[in-house]
């Protein structure tokens, strides 16, 4: 304990800089925006071929077309594409509407909900996106059903 004590002091300067530096370089992932799951997803473009497969479907979904009649589908991609990016940690700011306010007036049951989930999982399935990356991503918009769910 004592000779830990003394030992300080006699640190040189440079070896404590170096002890500081490196101190602040392993703190730095926690303090930067964790992107993991972005960069996992295949990042921007990766992102868009997802939601780009999961709105192509949904426009299809004979369960769950109905809804997005008079939806610009462009528009849609575009919106949830940016969701997606801030959502995985990825250099984006979502500036769209809320869930709760953007679904209110859709009536949506569980069954839609599940309905665009699997859309999603079909869409991840075709990019490749490994299961353990496309749960990290379903884990993140589950909690949202409480928002847009309201039948
Ligand atoms: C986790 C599930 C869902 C997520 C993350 C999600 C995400 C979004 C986002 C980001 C928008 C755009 C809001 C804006 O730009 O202001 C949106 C709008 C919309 N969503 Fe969802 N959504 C989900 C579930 C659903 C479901 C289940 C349906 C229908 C089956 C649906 C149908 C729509 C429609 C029709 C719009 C356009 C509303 C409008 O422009 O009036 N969404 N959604």
């Amino acid at each position: 304990m004592t000779r830990i004590v003394r030992a300080g002091p006699s640190l040189g300067l440079p070896l404590r800089a170096a002890l500081v530096t490196l101190a602040l370089w392993s703190g730095s992932a926690s303090w930067a925006a964790d992107d993991t799951l972005f960069r996992a997803l295949g990042g921007d473009a990766g992102i868009a071929r997802i939601v780009d497969g999961l709105i192509d479907r949904a426009y299809l979904d004979d369960r769950i077309k109905a809804k997005f009649d008079g939806v610009k589908q462009a528009a849609l991609k575009e919106s949830i594409r940016k969701q997606f990016c801030q959502l995985s940690g990825g250099p984006c700011v979502y500036d769209g509407e809320t869930m709760r306010n953007s679904h209110a007036q859709l009536a949506l049951t569980k069954a839609d909900f599940n309905a665009l989930v699997e859309d999603l999982q079909a869409a991840m399935d075709e990019q490749q996106v490994p299961f353990t990356v496309q749960n990290k991503l379903l884990a993140l918009l589950a909690p949202m059903h409480r928002d847009i769910i309201t039948k």
